[in-house]
């Protein structure tokens, strides 16, 4: 059984989808801090299936003990996890406590019950500001921000531990930028307050919840001078998930793999492709560059072909059709629809 730590969120709900329907048994475990019941129930009424959640948070090794005592828990697929860049500068020592200890702790419970073999959610971050694009999975790593360190210090912690016993199994997926829904539009990115990415705040700027985008930056020396990414569909990413648990017996070194299209789109074409696709007005306006923003960022996404035999499928119109579908059904997300 696949232990799913953050299962409740944003990827982890896309990805337990992906592992139903692979054929895979699976518990989530998630404290709900950034994430709700409501998605798990609605994963449920996707898959026609009851799932297995334990509420606890992955900082508790008691409550991680109870998991590992009542399932047989083969491999573990590591989500849970905080994410917001800004925050984590203001909360450096609350990052690293949920990123980085929590790891730890989660680590330290795997190592205790024999179980060796981890898929962790790194991300595109710990490639820094990159000298050249598209990236590979050799660039030079680095971090801006605590949240990016947080990543750079658990893909080192998860090598070391590789290093201490080679027996582990260690897949380090580097995601670039996740966007879009399920296709049924009831699950879905749900952020708290204030959307920070630009997907989310495109989209309730579409269904009226925003009144208008900021664009940060117009003189980047990008195709239009707004920034550049690589937008991956979310179950184009649950889906790289479950091939790299299909692979991961085969790995005897820490795999590390990016998880793009290899397609940068900048802010602007984000927003005529979400246009496009919604029938709707995005207003937006110039605003200054956001403080540790990179020009462009897109990945070379050929190690995963070669490795993962996985490839993105869907492109961004699909993105936004399926982000459209989720934010028009679901205008207040989880909480109030
Ligand atoms: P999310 O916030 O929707 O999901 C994270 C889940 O982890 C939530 O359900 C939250 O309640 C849970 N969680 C957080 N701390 C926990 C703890 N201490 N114990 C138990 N559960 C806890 O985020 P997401 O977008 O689904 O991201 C999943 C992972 O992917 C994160 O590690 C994130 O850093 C990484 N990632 C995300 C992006 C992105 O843009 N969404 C990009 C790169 C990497
Ligand atoms: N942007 C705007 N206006 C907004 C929000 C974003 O113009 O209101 C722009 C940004 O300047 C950037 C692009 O849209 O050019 C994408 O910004 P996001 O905040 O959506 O994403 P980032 O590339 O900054 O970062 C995201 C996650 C990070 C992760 C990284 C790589 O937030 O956690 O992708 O995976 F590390």
């Amino acid at each position: 059984m696949v232990l799913v730590t953050g299962g409740a969120g944003y990827i982890g709900s896309h990805t337990i989808i992906a592992l139903d329907e692979a054929g895979y048994d699976f518990v989530v475990f998630d404290n709900f801090c950034n994430s709700s019941k409501e998605s798990i129930t609605r994963v449920e009424n996707i898959i026609d299936k009851k799932i297995k959640v334990i509420e606890g948070d992955i900082r508790d090794a008691k409550a991680l003990q109870s998991v590992f005592d009542t399932y047989k828990i083969d491999s573990v697929i590591h989500f849970a996890g905080l994410k917001a860049v800004g925050e984590s500068v203001e909360k450096p020592l609350k990052y690293y406590d949920y990123n980085v200890n929590g790891t730890v702790v989660l680590c330290d419970a795997m190592s205790k019950n024999g179980v060796k073999k981890i898929v962790f959610s790194s991300s595109a971050t710990v490639y820094g500001d990159p000298a050249t694009t598209p990236i590979t999975e050799d660039f030079p790593l680095s971090a801006t921000n605590p949240y990016g360190r947080s990543k750079l210090m658990i893909e080192e912690i998860l090598r070391d531990i590789y290093v201490s016993d080679n027996s582990w199994k260690v897949v380090l997926l580097r995601y670039f930028n996740p966007v879009g829904a399920h296709e049924s539009g009831t699950i879905g990115e749900d952020p708290n307050g204030i959307p920070n990415n630009l997907m989310p705040f495109i989209a309730q700027t579409a269904v009226g919840k925003r009144d208008v985008l900021s664009v940060f930056g117009d003189d980047y020396d990008t195709k239009d001078g707004s920034g550049v990414r690589d937008y991956i569909h979310v179950v184009d990413l649950a889906d790289g998930h479950v091939k790299a648990l299909n692979k991961i017996d085969g790995f005897d070194e820490v795999m590390s793999i990016n998880l793009g299209t290899g397609n940068g789109y900048s802010v602007i074409e984000m927003v005529k492709a979400f246009e496009r696709a919604s029938g709707k007005k995005v207003p937006y306006k110039t605003a200054p560059r956001r403080s540790g923003d990179i020009a462009t960022c897109f990945a070379d996404p050929s190690y995963a072909k070669d490795i993962l035999g996985w490839v993105a499928t869907k492109g961004v119109d699909q993105m936004c059709e399926d982000s459209w579908r989720w934010q028009s059904n679901n205008p207040n997300g989880y909480a109030k629809s």
